[in-house]
């Protein structure tokens, strides 16, 4: 049975998912949160189907352990992948995934041309081929495809503004601005943290107004929705609120990144799953 007192679980290959969580702390105050940054086996972009699969019901099995009361999926590959299965395993728990934010970058470009940076695995997923080719239908809008190996890793290592994260970005910028996209949809959760190399590159190629679309925000939204669904919102009846976090990979590169992307202390305790 699902309790309203229960922590919310909320996984990623790492780092990135803490883009999502701090708009789920600031969306949801009084709910109990506990992070899993699988950051021993990051990054999942570059990984078998079989063995994000894997991994991700490993930590659903270690959150439902815990009691949690939702499960956000704050990684855009193991979204794309897992989603579906792990719907159909726990039809009870209300699960939010993530998904590059197309349908607000066609609602905002002028040009009609959206660039869409994301992983390999993520691009090549049935469920973004989906929803690819609904917008595309739907609205006309040219989506530029443009896959960013490397990227999540760079962010995982604590590179958010060195010489190889800005060589990096304008790699795979520059291609999107130059077929003249004036929109960007970050399609994996780990690239908000390097939004100001994105804004400054764009800035540097003559587009300072470049639209830039992080989905972190709306799955707060989503999740508070579901919540109240369910009627499972905790609504301020909890008192003492925590959120805990855990990592397959270095306890204190993660509380130090948690400290760089948050601005909070947290400790991050080591869990080998
Ligand atoms: C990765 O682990 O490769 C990136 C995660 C994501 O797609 O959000």
């Amino acid at each position: 049975m699902l309790l309203f007192s229960g922590p919310i679980g909320v996984f990623d290959s790492g780092v990135g998912g803490l883009s999502v969580l701090r708009h789920i702390r600031s969306q949801l105050p009084g709910e109990n949160l506990i992070y899993f940054a699988d950051s021993g086996y990051a990054p999942y972009g570059d990984k078998s189907e079989e063995f994000v699969i894997e991994r991700a019901f490993k930590i659903a099995g270690f959150f439902l352990k815990q009691g949690i009361k939702a499960l956000v999926v704050a990684c855009n590959t193991a979204t794309a992948i897992t989603i579906h299965l792990l719907r159909e395993k726990y039809p009870e728990l209300p699960i939010v995934g993530v998904e590059p934010g197309l349908k607000p970058a066609a609602a905002k470009t002028i040009t009609g041309i959206v660039g869409v940076m994301a992983t390999e695995r993520t691009l090549a997923s049935n469920k973004f081929h989906v929803l690819h080719q609904l917008l595309n239908d739907q609205t006309g809008v040219h989506f530029i495809m443009q896959p960013c190996p490397g990227m999540a890793d760079l962010i995982e290592h604590e590179e958010l503004d060195s010489e190889p994260v800005f060589n990096l970005v304008r790699r795979y910028l520059t291609p999107i601005l130059e077929q003249n996209a004036d929109t960007v949809v970050l399609g994996c959760t780990h690239y908000p943290f390097v939004r100001h190399v994105i804004e400054k590159i764009a800035a540097e190629a003559g587009n300072p107004s470049l639209h830039i679309i992080d989905t972190g925000y709306a799955v707060a939204r989503q999740l508070k929705h579901l919540l109240d669904i369910y009627g499972l919102n905790s609504k301020g009846r909890e008192t003492d609120i925590q959120t805990a976090a855990f990592t397959s990979g270095d306890p204190q590169t993660i509380s130090r990144l948690i400290g760089r992307l948050l601005q909070i202390d947290m400790p991050v305790s080591y869990l080998s799953l």
